[in-house]
């Protein structure tokens, strides 16, 4: 089969379309006929193996361990191992997996959901790490109730326009934060409001919220920290360095002392939460937005793009029925 692969860390000038082994699935495994892959942040962290101590996280000091890109995956059950019970030849899935990017990938089967039919292979493929993501940081660590005044900074990338969507879904009064070219897009996903941060800057606004969700953090923790309403949490799903740092270093100090919490945290793939966003899906309260799609070849022009760090939703790479067979 053919797939994307890579044999040093780099930049996507290093990945390869290549004919590799066509995977078998292990006992609790499932083998999926890829259909669409999307791109994450990580795909690209990951490529790059930097900054170094990612490395001792990801295994492979000098060369990387982990050879092909693309988490999230959506296509047709080709095989099942012998211990999966959940699906069946010929369901139409999505979920997580490693290697998305490649005619035909293996999940474990508790990391996949069936497809809902309303949703397209590619919609279903922009859903599970940055919905998760979105999910977790709203429910689980903003423990978000309806009628509370929500922002989401970041709202116009892959996580944010799933959290303006999921937010909405749990009767949030929702404050999108994007730029300007965003601002009706963002509109037109649901946001209550909506600012622009290239001509306001919502953390001297004198307005606060009960609830911010960073998908993209770029202000100090101190300015999210004033933004709070008392009782509020700040949650960081990702954003700058030293963004990231401050609220895995210094939020867990700053929320010792008076009412407010700054958490920041790392979303897990479940069976449990993939089924909410498949009804999600299924409801039409979640609506997935694809800024590009990429033929499988391309993949390393998708993932520059991505890099870049101003897709509009999630980039897609998609993978044509009949390759493969
Ligand atoms: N914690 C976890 O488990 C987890 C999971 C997934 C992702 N992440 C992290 O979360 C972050 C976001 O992921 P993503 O998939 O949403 O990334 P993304 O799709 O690449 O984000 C791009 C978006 O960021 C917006 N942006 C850029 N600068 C901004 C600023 N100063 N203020 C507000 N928005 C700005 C851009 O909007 P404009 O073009 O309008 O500027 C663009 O729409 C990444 O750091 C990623 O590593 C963490």
């Amino acid at each position: 089969m053919k797939a994307i692969v890579y044999h040093d860390y780099g930049s996507p000038d290093v990945l390869r379309y290549e004919e590799v082994e066509k995977p078998v699935p292990g006992d609790e495994e499932v083998l999926i006929k890829v259909r669409a892959a999307a791109l994450n942040a990580l795909d690209w962290r990951i490529l790059r193996g930097k900054p170094w101590p990612m490395r001792l996280m990801i295994g492979g000091l000098r060369k990387p361990k982990i050879t092909r890109p693309g988490r999230d995956v959506a296509g047709r059950v080709e095989a099942v191992g012998r211990n999966v019970t959940r699906f069946k030849p010929g369901d139409e899935v999505f979920g997580v997996c490693l290697g998305a990017c490649a005619e035909y990938a293996c999940a474990k089967e508790d990391r996949l959901a069936l497809k809902p039919p309303n949703a397209s292979f590619e919609e279903a493929a922009a859903v599970p790490v940055a919905a998760l993501t979105a999910l977790q940081g709203l429910r689980d660590k903003g423990r978000i109730q309806p009628g509370q005044k929500v922002l989401v900074d970041g709202a116009s990338g892959g996580v944010g326009t799933f959290a303006v969507h999921i937010a909405k879904s749990f009767g949030a009064e929702v404050t999108a934060v994007c730029s300007t070219r965003n601002v009706d897009a963002a509109r037109s996903m649901g946001a209550d409001h909506v600012m622009d941060y290239t001509r306001e800057d919502f953390t001297q606004s004198g307005q606060r919220y009960d609830l911010i969700l960073a998908a993209n953090a770029y202000h100090s923790i101190f300015d999210y920290r004033r933004a709070l309403s008392p009782g509020g949490i700040y949650a960081m799903a990702g954003g700058g360095w030293l963004q990231m740092f401050q609220a895995m270093f210094l939020g867990p100090f700053l929320s010792l002392m008076g009412s407010k919490k700054m958490v920041s945290f790392m979303a897990k793939v479940t069976k449990t939460d993939l089924v909410i966003l498949k009804d999600l899906l299924a409801a039409g309260k979640v609506v997935p937005v694809i800024d590009r799609r990429h033929p499988l070849p391309e993949t390393a022009e998708a993932l520059r793009y991505l890099e870049a760090g101003h897709a509009r939703g999630k980039v897609v790479i998609t993978v044509e029925e009949g390759k493969g067979n």
